[in-house]
């Protein structure tokens, strides 16, 4: 049987004698810390706004969803290129504020808003994704008090799963949005409330690689906010419609057939064209289009051989990437894909060794390669991690353990 393979990485950078290089600079040239960095290529995300842009309708908005990767470079270059962006906090709203993006051109979601979180969002017109009753209620009060219309959208859970989705957010009991079957009084309560009424957002799940399933959950997703729409007797504004477009990261996993899903979001939007008539219709991504932009890179500090086995020892870890180690939420570790960056190929086979690589966290868990067979390394050699582009640095313990913080370029 064949070993399934890794995606290539090298597919989407390039090479410079035997060394990767992003945006045509080598990991030496870039390392100007003497610390663990990112690098965030352009580029890439742009290929993946151009394929998106190609294959989904044309009238379909797409934004950008901040928590994938909240870099400040990043989202302020990433912004002009998407019709909005979602932000998952009070302060991921105030830094995409600080910006300079628009209140208008922003969503917020998410669960156990606070009363400031609310307050600043309400300030600055951006689209309050409404979570539960007793949110809705917080808001209509906070309104009248600050003498400011909130503009706001119904998050809904509804009765049906994004099936095989790396995290289901969706279907069955969920802290996400209010259940489905008791959305219309919420929506009366809405527009009888005076605030302004955005319209409803599904978010079904997460890292998703199956078309089929994306497209099963879009035709139900569809559905219902049509029947919401004809039940409620008036046009939704923006119909949210989620995304949960997935990345490989693991061998043998492939890429999202995004012309599949393109196709069906044609034929959806062309069966709903009178209902949707009125409606924005929004695709919210977030790894989708960041996360095979995104490599990490750190540095061999020491090499050592334990009862038969060699372990590199490189100056990053979890405490920069978290996920890359199998910590964040995996139940089964699986390398991400990995190459020593300055010595991509190896001259020959008795150039290649199998080797562990840790990082420096005085931990089992801090892993970023296992048992992987790469050209020999040795000290001062860097260590790339690739598909790092989202949920890589923000969503790791940096405090951890007290080491250096990394660095992070757009490129
Ligand atoms: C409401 C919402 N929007 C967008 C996303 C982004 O998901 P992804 O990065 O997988 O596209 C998430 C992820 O949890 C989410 O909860």
């Amino acid at each position: 049987m064949n070993k399934p393979k890794h995606i290539d990485p090298l597919v989407y950078f390039s090479q410079h004698e035997n060394c990767l290089a992003i945006a045509a600079q080598t990991p030496i040239e870039l390392d100007q810390f003497e610390r663990p960095f990112y690098v965030y290529s352009k580029q890439r995300i742009k290929q993946k706004l151009v394929a998106l842009r190609a294959t989904m309708p044309a009238s379909i908005q797409l934004h950008y969803a901040v928590k994938a990767n909240p870099m400040a470079d990043l989202v302020a270059w990433l912004s002009p290129h998407c019709d909005g962006l979602d932000v998952a906090s009070g302060g991921e709203l105030q830094n995409v504020l600080n910006l300079g993006i628009a209140g208008e051109n922003i969503s917020f979601a998410g669960p156990g808003k606070s009363l400031d979180e609310l307050k600043l969002a309400i300030e600055s017109d951006c689209t309050l994704n409404i979570e539960s009753e007793t949110e809705l209620k917080r808001v209509i009060d906070l309104s009248q008090h600050l003498k400011k219309t909130a503009h706001v959208a119904l998050r809904l859970n509804p009765d049906f799963e994004l099936k095989s989705s790396g995290m289901q957010m969706a279907g069955g009991a969920k802290p996400f949005g209010v259940d489905a079957e008791t959305a219309l009084p919420i929506l009366e309560k809405i527009l009888a409330s005076g605030l302004n009424f955005r319209g409803i957002q599904i978010y079904a799940g997460s890292q998703n690689l199956s078309a089929n399933a994306i497209n099963e959950a879009m035709t139900q997703t569809f559905a219902l906010g049509a029947q919401l729409s004809q039940e409620l007797g008036q046009p939704l504004p923006c119909f949210n419609v989620g995304g949960g477009f997935g990345v490989p990261y693991f061998a043998g996993q492939e890429e999202l057939d995004l012309a599949a899903v393109g196709q069906h979001l044609h034929t959806l939007m062309q069966d709903y064209a009178s209902v949707f008539a009125e409606t924005d219709i929004i695709l919210e991504l977030g790894r989708y289009l960041v996360a095979d932009a995104g490599v990490y890179l750190c540095k061999i500090t020491d090499k050592k051989i334990s009862r038969g086995e060699t372990f590199l020892i490189a100056n990053g870890g979890l405490h920069h990437s978290l996920a890359a180690s199998g910590n964040f939420g995996q139940v089964i570790r699986k390398n991400y894909p990995v190459l020593i960056a300055n010595k991509l190929q190896a001259t020959d086979n008795s150039d290649l060794e199998k080797v562990t690589i840790v990082g420096p966290l005085c931990t089992p868990l801090d892993i970023l390669a296992k048992h992987i067979i790469l050209p020999k390394a040795d000290i001062g050699d860097y260590v790339a991690v690739f598909q790092t582009g989202a949920y890589g640095y923000s969503a790791s313990p940096k405090d951890f353990l007290g080491h250096p913080a990394a660095h992070e370029i757009l490129l």
